[in-house]
């Protein structure tokens, strides 16, 4: 009986890896050594503990070679597509870009949540030209964001890059990747003015809409005049120093827009113009310097904060505005209504 159990365990065990090869053939070769190259450079951290010969690499943890993310071509499913190291504070060192250029087919990469990798962004990475997502977040990586990123990584549809200790000036050049759609370089220490030319190519009217997030950095300057061609998802551009008008965000023409965020700033525009899409949901302007009043049409949203700016006149009614309590209005120059007192008239 124990026998007869064994017997079966085996041809399970057999059936399953006939599955398995049948999915993933072979393991390509080229791949495997890069990956090996990768995991000897971060001195064979315990992440890495199912990279082993018995186990395909298509496989081993944190390694993809297909799946329905990717459009890929079956004749090559035994290649990588992509590599996530994620969620690990014993995985320590510089990005080892070589390596992970030896995976030639690469689309997607990405470090997140590992404190432990230092050192720059390598230009290495350039090698990699098939690369559609970038993601180094929540790691120790610091130093610029790199000017190869913009010339070389042309296939770049996503770049994450938030919460590291990168320094500088946004290099103008990102805004040459056609496919680009997604910027997250918020939580950083970026410096200097957003250049103009930024997701104008992908974001064009009419064309895919695009997201930009780069809060909480020290960027100056006013938002680009070209940004009030682009069509934005998502813009979040809270806890900068940009000063200057921001209205050229908004428009009837902005039919994808959904959330404009903007807060701790020095931003200084006359609210009562803007005019608010009818899908707008998120909108956020505290602590700024804006003036006028606030728009009827800000009753459709459903986040909305203007505290601490110079507004003026009668808080609007009907709508979500009663889901919207003092302290999304508190220290303006003179708002008045519910929630906030009423208006002496
Ligand atoms: C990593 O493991 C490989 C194979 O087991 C071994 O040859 C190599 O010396 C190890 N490297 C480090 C840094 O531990
Ligand atoms: C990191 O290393 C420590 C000490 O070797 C170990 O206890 C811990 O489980 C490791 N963490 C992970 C996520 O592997
Ligand atoms: C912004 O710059 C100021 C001085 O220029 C510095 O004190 C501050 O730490 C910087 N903030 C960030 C988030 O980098
Ligand atoms: C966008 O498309 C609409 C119709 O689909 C057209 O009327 C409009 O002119 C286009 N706008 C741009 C900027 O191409
Ligand atoms: C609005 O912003 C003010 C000032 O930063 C903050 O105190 C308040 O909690 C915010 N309200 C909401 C609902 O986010």
């Amino acid at each position: 009986m124990a026998r007869a159990i064994g017997l079966l365990l085996l041809l399970a065990h057999v059936l399953s890896m006939a599955a398995a090869a049948t999915r993933y053939p072979r393991c390509n070769a080229g791949d495997r050594a890069a990956l090996l190259a990768v995991r000897a450079a971060f001195n064979n951290a315990s992440y890495f503990q199912s990279w082993t010969p018995d186990i395909a690499c298509c496989h081993w943890y944190g390694v993809d070679c297909g799946g329905d993310d990717y459009d890929y071509d079956p004749s090559d499913d035994d290649r990588v597509l992509s590599l996530a190291i994620i969620r690990d504070d014993n995985v320590t060192g510089a990005i080892p870009a070589e390596a992970i250029a030896g995976l030639t087919s690469l689309r997607g990469l990405m470090f997140f949540k590992v404190p432990g990798v230092t050192g720059p962004i390598p230009e290495a990475l350039a090698n990699i030209p098939g690369l559609t997502d970038l993601t180094i977040s929540r790691t120790g990586v610091s130093g610029p964001v790199p000017s190869f990123i913009g010339d070389k990584l042309t296939a770049l549809q996503s770049l994450v890059l938030s919460f590291n200790s990168l320094t500088g000036a946004i290099p103008p050049n990102l805004g040459n990747l056609p496919s680009l759609t997604y910027i997250d370089i918020s939580r950083n220490q970026l410096a200097g003015a957003i250049p103009p030319l930024l997701l104008s190519k992908a974001g064009r009217k009419n064309q895919t809409a695009v997201s930009l997030k780069l809060s909480h950095n020290n960027l100056t300057g006013t938002i680009p005049a070209e940004f009030g061609a682009v069509n934005f998802m998502e813009i979040d551009l809270s806890r900068n120093q940009l000063t200057g008008d921001a209205s050229m965000l908004f428009g009837e023409g902005k039919e994808e827009l959904d959330g404009v965020y903007l807060s701790r700033n020095a931003l200084s525009f006359d609210m009562s113009q803007l005019q608010l899409p009818r899908q707008l949901g998120s909108l956020g302007v505290s602590h700024n310097f804006v003036y006028g009043t606030i728009p009827a049409k800000a009753a459709q949203l459903e986040m909305l904060n203007v505290s601490y700016n110079r507004l003026c006149g009668a808080v609007p009614t009907g709508g979500n505005m009663a889901s919207f309590d003092a302290y999304c209005f508190q220290h303006n120059k003179c708002l008045c209504g519910a929630p906030l007192a009423p208006c002496n008239h």
